[in-house]
This record gives C-alpha cells, sequence and structure tokens, in this order.
C-alpha cells in the first residue's frame, strides 16, 4: 500500500471559488479518489490562505475585521467545496496556531543556517493610508509607451515589465494620493545558497517538461534574494522578535500544507513525521496552476531543505481556464463563481466535462458551453446512463429484479474488465480525457451489441425470454463496469448505481467481480440532460452579478 499525501494549492480568502478554480480542485479530487480505489492510503490536504494586504484592505472595505472576513469565507469555500463534492481530508487554515508555529520554526532553521539577510530598502508609502504599497497598489503612466493608469509592475498596453520605481506620476490606488518612497529594514531569503540543491532537485523527475525548462531559465538568469518582509499594517504572522514586520503572505502559504496536515494528524491520531521527516518514504504531491510554479518549485523546496524536511515527490502544474475561447473576464459575463453554476446545474456535469478535457499537459482548457452541453448530454446521459435503464427495464418487471445465472456475451464482459489497468494508469497519469475516450467507445460497443440483438423485439416471444434475461444481465454488468471506470468522476451517480446495483461500493479489485444471479433494486432516474434554459439562466445570473 502505498502512503500518498496530496495538496491543492490554497485559495485566498478575500474571494469566492470560481470555475476556474475548480480545475484544479476536481483534477486533484479524481486523482485522489482514484487512489482511493486502488486501497492506497491517500490523504488531501487543503486550507485557505488568510493573509496578506488584499485581506486585509477588503476588510476594511466591509467594515469588518479580517479575522470575521476569513471566517465566512472559510464557511463559503467549504460549502462550495462539499457541493462540487470534493472531498478533503482536511480544510484548514494558514490564521492559525499550527501554521504560525511552522512558519517561525522553518524562518529560526533557515536563520541560523545564515540564510536570512537584512537590507535597508526604498519603498512607496501612502501618507495617508500610512501603510507601504505593494506594487499592485500603484498605478501611473507606463515609462516604455507612456500609456496612462498602468500597474506598477507592467503594462498591458505594451506588455512591458519595470521596476516600481520607473512608473511616471505614480499614484496610491488604496488612497487615490501619490506615495512617497520611505526606507524600511526588511529581512531577506537568499535563495542563491540553495542553487546547487535546486539544480539537482529539478533536474529529477519533480516537475512537467515545460516547467523544467522554465526552472533551467530561471537558474540559469540567477537567483535574487527573496523578500519575506512586509510592514504593519499587515495581516499575517510577526515575524519572531519583530512588533512592526510581518511574514510575506508567500512566506506562511506553503507551510500551511504542513500546518494543515499536523491539523489532520492530531485530529485522527495520525503519524506525522512519517510523512516529513527528512527520509520519509511517503509520497508528497503539490497539484497548482501554472502561475504559482516559482514558489513552489524553487523557494518551497529550498525553504524545506534548509529547515530539513522532506521534499516534495513531484510538483503537478495544470493550465488556466478559458471561457467559450477568452480568459475569464467579469465584464465580458465570463467569469463564474462555483455557488453561481451550482445554483443552476448538476456538479457532476462539470466534473465530467473537465475530466473530459483534462491531460497531463500545461495547456489551457477551454469550456465551451455548446461542447459542455452536447459532450453530456449525449455521451454521458445518452450513450453511458442510457445502457443501464435500457437493461434494468426488463429485470425490473419481466423477471422481477433477478439477474440471470449466466452471461450471454461473456467476451464483452471480458474485453471492458482487461481496460481496468489502463484506467488506472490514465487517472495515474492525470490523462483522464484518455479515459473518458476510451470509456465512451467501450460504451460504443454495449450499445451495438444490445441494437444488435434487440431484447425489446425478443421479450415479445416466450421461448427467448431466457435470453433477454442474460442480455440484460450482460447489459448491467457492463453498465456497472463503466459506471466504476468513471466513479472517480462522477462519485455520486455511482453511489446510485452501486444502490441499483445492490453491489459494495466499487473498487479497482472489486469492479473485477461480476454480479450474477442476484437481485438489482429498481432502476431509479440518475441524471437528467442539461438544457439550455438552464445555462441561459446561470449566465443571466452572472451578469446580474457584474453590476
Ligand atoms: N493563495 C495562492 C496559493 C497558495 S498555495 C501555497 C493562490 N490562490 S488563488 O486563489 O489565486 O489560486 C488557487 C489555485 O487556483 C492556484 O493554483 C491557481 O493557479 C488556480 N487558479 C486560479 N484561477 C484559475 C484559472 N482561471 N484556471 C485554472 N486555475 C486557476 O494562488
Ligand atoms: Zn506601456
Amino acid at each position: 500500500m502505498r502512503k500518498i499525501l496530496v495538496t491543492s494549492a490554497l485559495p485566498y480568502a478575500n474571494g469566492s471559488i470560481h470555475l476556474g478554480h475548480l480545475v484544479e480542485y476536481l483534477q486533484t479530487d479524481i486523482w485522489v479518489r482514484s487512489q482511493k480505489m486502488s486501497g492506497n492510503e491517500c490523504t488531501y490536504i487543503c486550507a485557505d490562505d488568510a493573509h496578506g494586504t488584499p485581506i486585509m484592505l477588503k476588510a476594511q472595505e466591509l467594515n469588518i475585521t479580517p479575522e470575521k472576513l476569513i471566517e465566512d469565507t472559510y464557511k463559503e469555500h467549504v460549502e462550495d467545496f462539499s457541493d462540487f463534492l470534493i472531498e478533503f481530508d482536511n480544510y484548514h487554515s494558514t490564521h492559525s496556531e499550527e501554521n504560525k508555529h511552522f512558519s517561525s520554526y522553518i524562518y529560526d532553521q533557515l536563520k541560523s543556517n545564515g540564510d536570512i539577510i537584512n537590507k535597508t530598502i526604498n519603498q512607496f508609502y501612502d501618507e495617508k493610508a500610512e501603510m507601504f504599497l505593494p506594487d499592485r497598489y500603484i498605478k501611473g503612466e507606463c515609462p516604455k509607451c507612456h500609456a496612462k493608469d498602468q500597474y506598477g509592475d507592467s503594462c498591458e498596453v505594451c506588455g512591458a515589465t519595470y521596476a516600481c520605481d520607473e512608473i511616471i506620476n505614480p499614484v496610491s490606488t488604496v488612497s487615490n494620493t501619490p506615495p512617497i518612497t520611505k526606507e524600511t529594514d526588511h529581512f531577506f531569503f537568499k535563495l542563491s545558497e540553495y542553487e546547487s540543491f535546486l539544480k539537482e532537485w529539478t533536474s529529477a523527475d519533480t516537475t512537467q517538461a515545460e516547467i523544467k525548462n522554465k526552472l533551467n531559465e530561471w537558474l540559469t538568469d540567477g537567483l535574487s534574494d527573496w523578500d519575506i518582509t512586509r510592514d504593519k499594517p499587515y495581516f499575517g504572522f510577526n515575524i519572531p522578535g519583530e512588533t512592526d514586520k510581518f511574514f510575506y503572505v508567500w512566506l506562511d502559504a506553503p507551510v500551511g500544507y504542513i500546518a494543515s496536515h499536523k491539523n489532520y494528524c492530531e485530529k485522527h491520531s495520525k503519524d506525522f513525521n512519517e510523512h516529513w521527516d527528512k527520509n520519509s518514504k511517503t509520497e508528497l504531491y503539490h497539484f497548482i496552476g501554472k502561475d504559482i510554479a516559482y514558489f513552489h518549485a524553487l523557494f518551497w523546496p529550498a525553504m524545506l531543505e534548509g529547515a530539513g524536511f522532506r521534499k516534495p515527490t513531484a510538483i503537478f502544474c495544470h493550465g488556466f481556464l478559458t471561457v467559450d475561447g477568452e480568459k475569464m473576464s467579469k465584464s465580458r459575463g465570463t467569469f463564474f463563481n462555483a455557488r453561481t453554476y451550482l445554483n443552476h446545474l448538476d456538479p457532476e456535469y462539470l466534473r465530467y466535462y473537465f475530466a473530459s478535457r483534462l491531460t497531463n499537459k500545461i495547456e489551457d482548457i477551454d469550456l465551451s458551453f455548446e461542447d459542455f452541453q452536447s459532450r453530456v448530454n449525449s455521451e454521458l446521459v445518452g450513450k453511458i446512463i442510457n445502457i443501464g435503464s435500457r437493461c434494468a427495464k426488463f429485470i425490473n418487471k419481466d423477471f422481477d429484479n433477478k439477474l440471470a445465472n449466466k452471461f450471454n456475451n461473456e467476451n464483452l464482459i471480458k474485453e471492458c474488465l482487461s481496460k481496468t489497468n489502463d484506467v488506472i494508469n490514465n487517472y495515474e497519469n492525470r490523462n483522464y480525457s484518455i479515459n473518458i475516450r476510451l470509456i465512451s467507445s467501450l460504451a460504443d460497443n454495449v450499445n451495438k451489441y444490445l441494437d444488435e440483438v434487440k431484447p425489446w423485439v425478443k421479450i415479445k416471444n416466450e421461448n427467448e425470454r431466457e435470453l433477454v434475461q442474460e442480455i440484460c444481465t450482460d447489459g448491467l454488468n457492463l453498465f456497472r463496469i463503466l459506471i466504476g471506470y468513471l466513479k472517480p468522476i462522477l462519485p455520486k451517480i455511482s453511489n446510485k448505481v452501486e444502490d441499483i446495483m445492490n453491489c459494495d461500493s466499487m473498487t479497482w479489485a472489486n469492479l473485477q467481480e461480476v454480479q450474477l444471479n442476484t437481485e438489482i433494486s429498481k432502476f431509479q432516474p440518475i441524471i437528467t440532460r442539461i438544457t439550455k434554459e438552464s445555462i441561459e439562466a446561470m449566465k443571466n445570473e452572472c451578469s446580474g452579478e457584474k453590476k
């Protein structure tokens, strides 16, 4: 049995979960569920990322404390995830005792290694709001093309990136006043001390090829010192020994993985050290989006190395979600919150659709509503689920719910079962789209077979009744296997099918045991088709939100 620890990135506690986030949480959840079906000990850990300037400012705007804001968001996130059938083993917060402990511990270790240095820097300061300003709260004129109203670090018009002090006529977006520059002392993490370690770490199979190339570029360009300090006012953890200085949110955010797991181990009396010891034999995987690869593939392993913890086995990076071919955008009405979707559509539709598009590449994935509707309706409902209703009908009505004691077409069952290892491997390798294609083509074979043997014609003939029972026994066994193959993607539908088939909770092992001579329950409707109206209603609700 493998022992595996899995994480998704920790969503910020200043906003709602949206469909873009869900690419990641669904990708991870499907992977974890498949591992659990193998009988591996696989623990899925996550938390809210509760610190930083945006959270502090949002709380001010809402006239509540940051603690209240993160508490409310926590509840909302947990509900959204749970309604999308995303099953964390633990969902914690980075604003926790455990995280404070481990962040300070790691910092102290790095400091005693001599990896922390002090530098005096000049930073923009908003005198009215009485705070230092991160780049994203500065706007001004681009130094290259002179476009107005550009962000502090990059220009959306000409694409230039620049240092914050190069921007012309800077204005603080917090108070709309011009900032001054002010000196401050900051602590930096000397990442360059870890250059040879990182070269070795990244040359192993720890990241996908695209990320590996990017890392090599970064390593060749040279690693700069990382500013891990933020001045007060800031919502975060005080740097040990300091009253006015805080850890930058990205210092304590990944430590949240350790903290959430520690919290899980305490609650369930599990062995924590087994997973985090320097010489741990367990596996650790981080699922993340491509935008945060730098943090996870450079800073994070270096921090772990410096503090004497184990390193991730691998980092699995995915691309970004686009909607109908374009970047999600609030103004275009293509920025859908998880809750807006749930108000109109079943979560398993999206789970199925995302799975049909997900590979282990870092390419962006597109949600096209036309494709979404037609794939779910014709493939999942019309082709796969339909096998069950076609066959259960006769077993329920004409055979007193009883399956036959032998198959009519045992070869088809064997052929279908022979794909189990491929299915497991495709989940392991995050090639979910290959699984959907495979399962869909197996369903084609089953439907073709049923169309040829026509149980609905044979049932009218008294001497062929037994044959009909056998054919429908074939069909229902095949149905169970196909839904079993989809179980990591469609947990709720799988549970309904387990109820109909009166079988144990499906695992990769027990899926191999066929059902003969057993009774099934009455067939219950499993899922309906997606209607145009429900998609329209969701879009309307979304355009209402943006006003
Ligand atoms: N808080 C940080 C992560 C800290 S991990 C120690 C963060 N939060 S986030 O809320 O902005 O994003 C959470 C995850 O969702 C990230 O992996 C991010 O890449 C992913 N996505 C956010 N928007 C996305 C899309 N539009 N499409 C796909 N994934 C997206 O980053
Ligand atoms: Zn410009």
